[in-house]
């Protein structure tokens, strides 16, 4: 055996031994724990998914142009969403049914998120209710809503938000009806018995237990429910319920993020919802330029999908997004060691991101830019101009 004093210090460790697991175990450890359908729902996008890879290769194509010699004994990660202080930029995105992976559900996904002060965003489709998630809430929440073809639905929905306290509306704009998900077909995917739509009256549970081959039960329930009708014109009803602020999410063009400001719109999330919807969709990391560029600092635009690593984060955020959402991984913690596994999956990408600040030479935020990037739409053609203030 190799005596002790010749092993080398690992910096990776802790005074309670190796690190705890990464981004990449939990994602192993949750394949094994989970049964096979509900990993293919939550790790599947839609047809060949194309997007699904495509979201992730977007951030490989990019890479990083460090500068030196710059102080970075501190690095502030601490900003501001929709006026609200948040720890650092990294947010949960909203993902259906908690519950399919761990009893606790969103309640543990929520507090975990409060202990490492990042966003929540709750979905519709949770497993637990809006106002049982809010009182487990320490940070920061906003609740995703499907605009559903009884609006009463809806119109409730955003008056139960506002009273417990969320901060924001995140539509979600990109499923007029759901993409076919072919892994989810071939599995004939539905519901356990005990997990529903909690939010929703009885009629939305009808039909979401009895799988068979060939179809989805969810995405029979999207097909009935959402409201493929609406339309911008009816995004001003939506406008007219509520003082909340309203976030759309799913925008991947200029053209509609300017249509979305000028309504008064004031948050984007550009996402192709995981790979899940349009199959073929642009990468939202390749879209967020645009969609930057045509709002002008209108709203405050977030991106998601494909985010795993504290660059990739780095990268959103030299492309203009004010912050990312990550979604699977926060699943994968979940399922592999509750509230403890999502704050640890978290508090990895804060640490990531302060590492990868600290060694490009950005302290701050506000030192991000694309300068930063070698890439696609990176910093390709850099005039060399003196930064004396740069850091
Ligand atoms: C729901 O929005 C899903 O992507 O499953």
């Amino acid at each position: 055996m190799t005596p002790p004093s010749t092993v080398p210090a690992d910096p990776h460790s802790g005074p309670e031994g190796p690190t705890a697991l990464l981004p990449r175990d939990y994602a192993a450890a949750a394949r094994e724990r989970l049964d096979g359908p509900v990993w293919d729902y939550i790790a599947g996008g839609s047809g060949d998914e194309v997007s699904l890879r495509g979201d992730r290769a977007a951030y490989d194509r990019y890479r990083l142009r460090p500068r030196v010699l710059v102080d970075v004994s501190h690095c502030e990660l601490s900003t501001t969403l929709l006026g609200r202080p948040v720890a650092f930029p990294v947010g949960i995105a909203p993902m259906a049914y908690h519950r399919l992976v761990h009893p606790e559900g969103e309640t543990a996904t929520v507090r975990a998120a409060g202990e490492v002060g990042a966003l929540t965003i709750a979905s519709t489709f949770a497993s637990k209710t809006l106002e049982e998630t809010a009182r487990a809430a320490t940070g920061p929440l906003w609740l995703q809503l499907y605009v559903l073809r009884r609006r009463e639905i809806t119109e409730s929905l955003v008056r139960r938000a506002e009273a417990a306290g969320y901060r924001a509306l995140v539509i979600t704009v990109d499923t007029p009806r759901m993409a076919r998900r072919e892994r989810d077909l071939r599995n004939g995917f539905s519901l356990p018995s005990h997990i529903r739509p909690v939010n929703l009256d009885a009629d939305h549970t009808a039909g979401l237990h009895r799988g068979r081959s060939g179809s989805s039960t969810l995405a029979e329930h999207s097909a009935r429910h959402h409201d493929a009708a609406f339309t911008w014109e009816d995004l001003a009803w939506l406008r007219s319920l509520t003082d909340l602020p309203l976030v759309l999410k799913g925008v991947l063009t200029a053209q509609d993020a300017l249509r979305a400001a000028d309504l008064g719109v004031e948050g984007l999330v550009v996402s192709t919802h995981g790979g899940r919807q349009l199959d073929g969709a642009v990468a939202a990391l390749d879209a967020l330029p645009e969609v930057v560029a045509a709002v002008e600092g209108r709203c405050e635009v977030l991106v998601d999908g494909g985010v795993r690593r504290g660059t990739d984060v780095l990268k959103a955020l030299a492309l203009g997004a004010r912050a990312v959402l990550v979604g699977r991984p926060v699943l994968w913690g979940l399922a592999v060691d509750g509230a403890a596994g999502v704050e640890q999956v978290l508090s990895t990408l804060q640490d990531e991101l302060a590492e990868a600040m600290a060694l490009t030479g950005r302290p701050r935020l506000d030192t991000i830019d694309r300068e930063l990037l070698n890439g696609p739409s990176g910093f390709a053609n850099h005039s060399i101009t003196h930064d004396r203030d740069m850091a």
